[in-house]
């Protein structure tokens, strides 16, 4: 039986990526800093506590598992700032472990926006393709989640923003969940790929004003779904389409169908 470590199995991405792996029929093993209360658990998953960046719980955590999907993230200040360094330590405790093979959940094209959290992420994809042992890099688009999360935050003061110009290509959590466990399936069938590079896109491009509208009318949340001129690096960066994938429309369900399934109320 392969066991799978996930690396930050408790957050978003990481919750659905336990899920799948269990689906998948491995053993599954979630490590973060805090264990979920039994009822958020999800039967048959080993929850162990562990800290990537100070190394505590390390060696019991990953010993004896077969591959790592890594799904941490810190969003501000010193964990943030931390966090190439902390990508670096779970390759360096997945070596001490003899895991086959880790792989990294990252943004599309992050290198080409010079905001702080996305160079973050393009540092840590550096790492992984410089590992040295089998690696693969997971390249996703904005989650639902995101989207859905904007548009939340914006209805509570009556206005649903809708940046101007901008379009996305929104991936469930879902879909990258499956696309992340191909990956570290390719550990038992294909040793010889040493580093493999995905972009995984939802399947289709809409303006955030659409998204913004199919949002309002599924959640029959207040506000008026307005545009909204976004400055800075990001919306260079957004106006840019660099936050699309074509050519890689690896997601199969639409920001509609995960509204319908109202997945954005867990
Ligand atoms: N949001 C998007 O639209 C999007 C799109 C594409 C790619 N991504 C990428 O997806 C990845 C995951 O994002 P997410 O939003 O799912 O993250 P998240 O919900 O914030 O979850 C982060 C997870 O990491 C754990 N963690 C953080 N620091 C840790 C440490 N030092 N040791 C052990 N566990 C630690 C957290 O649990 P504890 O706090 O309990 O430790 C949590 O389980 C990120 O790399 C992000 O760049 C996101």
């Amino acid at each position: 039986m392969v066991v799978v470590a996930i690396a930050g199995g408790t957050g978003i991405a990481g919750r659905a990526v336990v899920a799948e792996a269990v689906r998948r029929g491995f053993v599954v093993r979630s490590v973060s800093r805090h264990v979920p209360l039994e009822a958020e658990r999800i039967a048959g998953v080993q929850y162990l506590a562990g800290d990537f960046r100070s190394g505590v719980g390390m060696a019991v955590a990953l010993g004896g598992a077969d591959v790592l999907i890594e799904t941490l993230d810190a969003k501000t200040g010193s964990a943030l700032k931390a966090l190439p360094r902390t990508s670096v330590a779970v390759l360096a405790e997945a070596s001490r472990a003899g895991i086959e093979r880790c792989v990294l959940l990252t943004i599309v094209n992050a290198a080409e926006c010079s905001m702080g959290y996305y160079q973050v992420q393009a540092a840590r994809a550096r790492s992984y393709e410089a590992a040295g042992m089998p690696t693969s890099v997971v390249y996703a688009t904005q989650f639902h989640n995101l989207l859905a999360g904007l548009f939340s935050a914006g209805s509570k003061v009556g206005l649903i923003p809708a940046f101007t110009g901008v379009s996305f290509q929104p991936i469930a959590t879902a879909d990258v969940a499956r696309i992340l466990v191909d990956e570290a399936a390719w550990a038992s069938t294909d040793s010889a790929s040493f580093h493999r590079s995905v972009r995984a896109g939802g399947p289709s491009v809409w303006s955030m004003k659409a998204l913004a509208e199919q949002w309002k009318s599924a959640t029959s949340a207040r506000g008026l779904v307005t545009p909204v001129p976004l400055p800075g690096a990001f919306g260079t960066f957004l106006r840019a389409g660099k936050n699309l994938a074509p050519g890689a429309e690896l997601g199969a369900i639409e920001f509609s169908d995960w509204l319908e399934a109202g997945s954005f109320r867990v």
